[in-house]
């Protein structure tokens, strides 16, 4: 049986940092999907209708629909650090983040914070995620056992690391191959699960160990590898003290082979001109994580000196660093950002909005299946129904455009107006 959905569609099928009409609006629209989530037909509801007579209609005429959101950089074991205010990165690692983390030395606890983690994601209407995984195999293995039921189409690996953070949290360069080589042959390549490759950082991390995160990322060629670069200033200036022979945070990780098409680097609010052009060259993408870097205070994030070197950029919500697991809201601090640099940030419309929060992730995490709602795409999609009697509401029913009301969606839209995700055409959520 072939679905049709009909509601307020947008999309970026095309780059808005690009091409100006990369806006694609159907308004009123209709999507159509058969049994395997393929898209069959978008555009205006009455070609379509009259195209997929056969369809079983759902009607959702008020909603906005939108791809599934893409959160390329989010934290499994720290839902219970959000909103710890107060401290700088290395101050809020030391004393509230890692110590929750040793918590995921008991599986049962991982199993429980994964199935909450994930319940979170869909809640916000994130269907694809690169998740920076716990630093125990088990906790590995509960996550992995978790997310292959839940549908999500999702990376993450076991998180290495072998000084400078508490020793419950350290491994050897040999302990860490032989565990994540197993999660690796487990997981990887499972449905709709892949493995990444997660040394921490450098800073937490021997020469030994990233090399070894190197040998892991060389013995298959479709993994991920992913890490934190350059998010504050005290973190930067510790790992120059760290590897005196590398020429800066970048090559620890270059001269292990750990920057390429598949590589994706949280915050890099502090780079260099030369590390940018080092990343572009590498084909690597850099995760922004706007309320992060305003929460911990890390920086605003520098877009325009990325975009102009042609560096890959997508967008993270960085639990619990961030605020919060939604895509919409990180859309919105991003606006904020680069609005307070002025002169030095670069404008962001709803349409870049859109973008970064579903088909840049996409392309970032190699899912050409996903990203947008063109034929041939799987059904991935969030249905935005504003709450009776909310703020959204008022503003939405008096929108004078599509693309206003994606804004005023992106500004005010949380978990509560996420009516209904759909992943490969499945509905997996249905609220209320
Ligand atoms: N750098 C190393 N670990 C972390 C983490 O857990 N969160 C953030 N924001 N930065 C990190
Ligand atoms: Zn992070």
């Amino acid at each position: 049986m072939t679905t049709l959905l009909r509601a307020r569609l947008l999309h970026t099928p095309r780059n808005p940092f690009v091409e100006d009409d990369a806006l694609e609006v159907f308004d009123p629209g209709a999507v159509v999907f058969d049994e395997d989530g393929t898209i069959l037909a978008l555009g205006d509801y009455a070609q379509v209708r009259a195209d997929h007579p056969e369809a079983r209609q759902l009607d959702r005429r008020d909603a906005l629909v939108l791809p599934g959101f893409v959160d390329a950089h989010v934290h499994y074991p720290q839902i219970p650090v959000i909103g710890a205010m107060g401290l700088r990165l290395l101050d809020w690692l030391a004393t509230r983040t890692l110590p929750e983390e040793e918590r995921f030395a008991d599986p049962d606890y991982a199993r429980l914070q994964a199935r909450s983690f994930l319940g979170r994601l869909l809640a916000n209407g994130t269907t694809s995620a690169l998740v920076f995984g716990a630093h125990f195999a088990g906790a590995m293995d509960a996550f992995f056992a978790e997310a292959a039921a839940s549908g999500l189409r999702l990376s993450a690996g076991l998180v290495l690391s072998d000084r400078n953070l508490t020793e419950a949290l350290h491994t050897t360069p040999e302990q860490a191959f032989r565990d994540s080589s197993a999660l690796i042959g487990r997981w990887h390549g499972r449905g709709r699960l892949r493995y990444a490759v997660t040394p921490r950082f450098s800073l937490s991390c021997s020469d030994a160990m990233l090399e070894t995160a190197g040998r892991l990322l060389a013995t298959h060629d479709d993994l991920f590898f992913t890490s934190h670069l350059n998010e504050t200033r005290n973190e930067i200036r510790t790992v120059t003290d760290l590897f005196p022979d590398a020429a800066d945070y970048l090559a620890t990780y270059e001269r292990h082979g750990l920057v390429g098409e598949r590589s994706v680097f949280a915050h890099n609010v502090h780079p260099s001109d030369d590390e940018l052009r080092r990343l572009a060259e590498g084909g690597a993408s850099v995760c922004h994580c706007p309320s992060s870097n305003m929460f911990i205070g890390s920086g605003l994030f520098p877009l325009r000196r990325h975009l102009e070197r042609g560096v890959r950029i997508c967008l993270g919500s960085d639990v619990g660093g961030g605020t919060g697991f939604s895509l919409l809201k990180e859309g919105l601090m991003a606006y904020q950002g680069q609005m307070l640099l002025g002169e030095d940030g670069h404008p962001l419309t709803p349409a870049r909005i859109l973008y970064l929060a579903t088909a840049a992730g996409a392309a970032a995490l190699d899912l050409p299946e996903v990203g947008d709602l063109s034929p041939g795409r799987q059904a991935d999609l969030v249905v935005l129904q504003p709450p009776p009697g909310s703020t959204l509401e008022a503003v939405v029913g008096h929108a004078p455009s599509a693309e206003a009301a994606l804004a005023a969606t992106i500004t005010l839209a949380r978990e509560e107006s996420v009516s209904e995700v759909w992943v490969g055409g499945q509905r997996v959520l249905a609220a209320g």
